[in-house]
């Protein structure tokens, strides 16, 4: 039996609260309870506009979470300061453009490529494991591994369109083998995210080396229809089957 982990996603609870400027939904509470109902861990992601999760979401999650909290940031001062502050077990950088709607692709890893090594090395002294939000190339699975990274997520977005769309998707799903496989040659620990729903995520969860999925818009909404409970017993099942 394969065993991939399940990272949810809290952010887009924050979202709901901030449409409204109320208190609630609170995503303390979601991240708790998605523990509860069987998530490895669960993912936040402080943008620098603060858009959805905020910095006291952070501390309270941090402080009451029992699971391993990963919090994905961009590669920033600002947010290397504040991850080197929390010490979550799991940090994803990620890129992040102020004016798009979500992370619309993956890092790249030649800009400021001595800050970023020198920043990994420090948050791995610090306790926490890195991973880095890639495209599934190549280049960026060996510039990873020159950073020392512990783990890569690969960007799903693409192949979750194609599938969402009902358009031949075999092409991408070949481009996420190959770089799955490449990164576990090279040691590095192989997550995957962005767009996941139950169908993409039952196609991939069938690639060997996949060790963990971390999916939140469509989770999330999938709950108002199933609960937050079945709609993670049924990744579980697809990422155990
Ligand atoms: N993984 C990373 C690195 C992300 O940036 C995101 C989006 O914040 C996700 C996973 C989750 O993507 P989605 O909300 O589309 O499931």
């Amino acid at each position: 039996m394969k065993k991939i982990r399940l990272g949810v996603n809290i952010d887009h609870v924050a979202t709901v609260r901030n449409a409204r400027g109320e208190n609630y939904p609170s995503p303390l509470r979601a991240a708790l309870l998605v523990k509860k109902k069987g998530a490895d861990s669960v993912t936040i992601h402080l943008r620098e506009d603060r858009r959805h999760i905020n910095d006291l979401d952070l501390k309270l999650i941090k402080s009451k979470l029992k699971i391993p909290l990963n919090l994905e940031i961009a590669a920033t001062k600002e947010m290397f300061k504040i991850a080197l502050k929390y010490k979550p077990s799991f940090i994803c950088i990620v890129p992040e453009k102020r004016r798009e709607i979500t992370t619309e692709g993956g890092l790249n890893l030649k800009y400021n490529n001595n800050f970023l090594k020198k920043i990994i090395y420090n948050l791995k002294k610090n306790g926490s494991r890195v991973s880095l939000f890639i495209e599934p190339k190549i280049k960026d699975l060996k510039e990873s591994k020159n950073l020392n990274a512990d783990c890569v997520e690969i960007h799903t977005g693409k192949f979750c369109n194609l599938v969402n769309k009902n358009k031949d998707y075999r092409k991408e799903l070949i481009i996420i083998k190959k770089a799955v496989e490449f990164g576990n040659n090279l040691g590095l620990e192989v997550h995957a995210g962005h767009g996941l729903t139950f169908k993409s995520a039952r196609i991939l969860s069938k690639i060997t080396g996949i060790k963990e999925f971390n999916i939140g818009h469509f989770l999330i909404g999938e709950s108002i229809f199933l609960g937050l409970e079945k709609t993670i017993k049924e990744f579980k099942k697809i990422l155990q089957k």
